[in-house]
């Protein structure tokens, strides 16, 4: 297979795969602008930058310069397209969506919660809002949204399925019945779902698939089933620019299939993450204990919260694994070697020419 390039709104990479995101601190400048070298989009996770033991204002502070400081480092090593993600349910959301603005960032890719205010928050034509959906239905309720309430569209879509990494958009309920809700069946949805909007704006909405996908061939099977490019975040923890500690990576390397596991995050989701440790401890004790001074997430039940996901996020990437939550993708278990960035995208690439 001939391979295409990715159009998002005025950004064009050379190979149709973006870098999905990774917070907290697994997917920054070193990563992301290793991506984007090589032709990909590269992406830096914005949450979880502050100190989690800071007070609000001095948090708010700190993320917003950690994340100018991320954004100008990725740019002063790469001329390539570059995205930052935000979730939406972060408390200072706001906050970073202005900073990745007045950095210069033209792609934002919105997550974890519907995005409906994303271009009320980013006021920026030249900006290329691109949100995360989970299905059909939760893409055409963004679309109608952003078309009804600021007359635009979007510039692309991500579809995350239930075997991507992180927070995922699925019930427990759905994810026990996981083989209802195949990439290429919730691909045929969305590609249905964005249609009224494409013949609205006169566009194109190119559908960016993720969850699972591993290799050049699962790569090819989701072009020539309609989407446009493809996300990926778990191979690329298997890189050497990764930026999250070694120990982390190790985790990945060491996993077996058995230890990858759903957990329910205090941010109200179900997650995907190692079995580890830290998980075995939260599952004997119940809860640990929790220091809140600034509430990160707007959604977190801090009193009844098992444990501070934001602490448990910071701990895995600065590679205190064993207090650490390791999230990862369903595939996280073939990572079997560390490899730049160089090497992995030339193998995807090779993979789905051979296709
Ligand atoms: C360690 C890790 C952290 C993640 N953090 C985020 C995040 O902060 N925001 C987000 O939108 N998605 C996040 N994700 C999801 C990825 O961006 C991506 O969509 C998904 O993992 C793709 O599936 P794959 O890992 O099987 O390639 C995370 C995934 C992993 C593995």
């Amino acid at each position: 297979m001939k391979i295409p390039q990715l159009q998002i709104g005025s950004l064009t990479a050379k190979v149709p795969i973006v870098q999905g995101a990774m917070g907290v601190r697994v997917s920054l400048s070193s990563l992301a602008s290793a991506v984007s070298n090589e032709g990909g989009i590269g992406t830096i996770a914005s949450v979880g930058l502050g100190d989690v033991e800071a007070s609000k204002t001095e948090y708010e502070r700190m993320s917003r310069e950690a994340l100018a400081s991320e954004i100008r480092k990725a740019k002063s090593l790469t001329t390539g397209p570059l995205a930052v993600n935000v979730m939406g349910v972060l408390s200072n959301a706001d906050d970073l969506i202005g900073t990745m603005v007045r950095e210069g960032i033209k792609m934002i890719v919105a997550g974890a919660s519907l995005p409906l205010k994303l271009p009320g928050q980013a006021d920026d034509p030249s900006v290329n809002l691109v949100p995360i959906v989970s299905s059909g239905r939760a893409a055409g309720l963004v679309l109608r949204a952003w078309d009804k309430r600021y007359g635009r569209t979007a510039d692309g879509i991500i579809l995350e399925g239930p075997l991507a990494g992180g927070h995922l958009g699925f019930s427990l309920e759905q994810l026990e019945r996981i083989e209802d809700y195949s990439l290429q069946r919730l691909l045929a949805e969305v590609l249905k779902a964005v249609k009224a909007s494409e013949d609205k704006y006169g566009k194109k909405i190119p559908v960016i698939a993720g969850g699972g996908i591993f290799t050049g061939k699962d790569i090819a099977e989701m072009l020539l089933a309609g989407a446009s490019g493809v996300q990926m975040a778990t191979r690329f923890v298997g890189t050497i620019e990764c930026d999250v500690a070694p120990e982390f990576k190790q985790a990945y390397l060491s996993a077996t299939k058995e230890d990858i596991v759903i957990i329910k995050s205090p941010v109200g989701l179900p997650g995907r993450a190692i079995r580890n440790n830290f998980i075995k401890e939260v599952e004997k004790r119940g809860k640990l204990a929790i220091r809140c001074p600034y509430r990160c997430l707007s959604t977190c039940d801090v009193l009844n919260a098992k444990y501070c996901i934001a602490q448990a996020l910071v701990n895995a990437c600065i590679g205190n694994v064993d207090h650490g939550l390791i999230f990862c993708g369903e595939n996280a278990y073939r990572v079997n070697k560390i490899v730049t960035v160089k090497e992995l995208m030339a193998e995807l690439v090779a993979e789905v020419e051979a296709y």
